[in-house]
């Protein structure tokens, strides 16, 4: 009817995020920035990461577990902050949960749309660079070859105990990217979640190991403009005040005096790459 006010529904609950470990905090920066008014439970499988290395069938049943243990904290909407728990578990989580939930995948299509002809390295777990999902997205591609993909056992184990710069990261970085030394490298994309805290160090031996535009991706971004579109669609966007109290509360199947501390820091680091 004309002139009768439309009454908008909102709600305050929280929304869930996980990742095998410290990774998803570099997408919770990302939704925090662009979703202000609404608050987040982190869950990090700290205890069983990394996942990159494990079997499908090993990370499915962890990415539902801990999809479970946020439903019942509950959240009213969940991301999976992790490209390899993405591609082993985001059709169950979909067809199991009835919550939207929205994911975290390698950014490939932006490096293949951005400028240049050279070549695209993605970094990821091994486990993300086999499934079928991301072999899928990769095919999409208008010139998949481009697209090269970079197996990186290690690199979370690092990034896990709280070390995101120095020697052992410079030397695990060189260990993946010698072969690539001189090629042109147009664009790298972090396709894993714990890369974006590390993306000064790779940008560092880009600049000196490669030739090419050399320009660092990372889909936490894309991330949250979806959650956002998903959380408007659905009516489930949070009051527009800013939220009383903490904005992210962190949980951890580890030792929390332990995780805590590293969980909060990383959360600080200013986390850069191409938009
Ligand atoms: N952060 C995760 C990802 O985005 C997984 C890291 C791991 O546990 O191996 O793939």
């Amino acid at each position: 009817m004309l002139n009768e006010k439309v009454k908008i529904e909102y709600d305050d609950r929280p929304v869930g995020v996980f990742d095998s470990g410290f990774g998803g905090a570099s997408t919770l920066r990302d939704l925090m920035r662009e979703l202000p008014f609404e608050r987040f439970i982190y869950f990090g499988d700290n205890a069983n990461a990394p996942y990159g290395d494990r079997p499908e069938e090993e990370i499915l049943a962890l990415s539902e577990a801990a999809a479970d243990l946020l439903l019942h904290k509950g959240v009213k909407a969940l991301v999976v902050a992790c490209n390899t728990a993405t591609s082993a578990s985001i059709k169950a989580l979909r067809m199991k949960l009835d919550v939207p939930v929205v994911s975290v995948e390698p950014a490939i299509k932006p490096a293949c749309m951005a400028e240049g002809r050279g070549k695209v390295l993605m970094l990821a777990t091994v486990a993300t660079t086999r499934l079928a999902r991301y072999r899928a997205l990769k095919n999409r591609m208008p010139d998949p070859e481009r697209v090269i993909d970079v197996g990186c056992s290690g690199l979370v184990e690092l990034i896990e105990s709280g070390l995101t710069e120095g020697e052992k990261i410079e030397a695990a970085l060189h260990d993946k990217l010698a072969p690539f030394e001189g090629m042109r490298i147009d664009g790298i994309v972090l396709g894993c979640t714990h890369y974006p805290f590390i993306a000064p160090a790779v940008k560092a031996y880009a600049l000196a190991h490669f030739e090419g535009e050399r320009r660092i991706f990372d889909g936490n971004a894309g991330t949250a403009r979806q959650l956002k579109r998903v959380l408007i669609n659905e009516g489930l966007s949070a009051s527009p005040k800013a939220p009383e109290g903490e904005r992210a509360a962190f949980f951890t199947s580890g030792d929390p005096a332990v995780e805590e501390p590293i969980f909060r820091r990383l959360l600080e680091i200013p986390v850069y790459a191409e938009r």
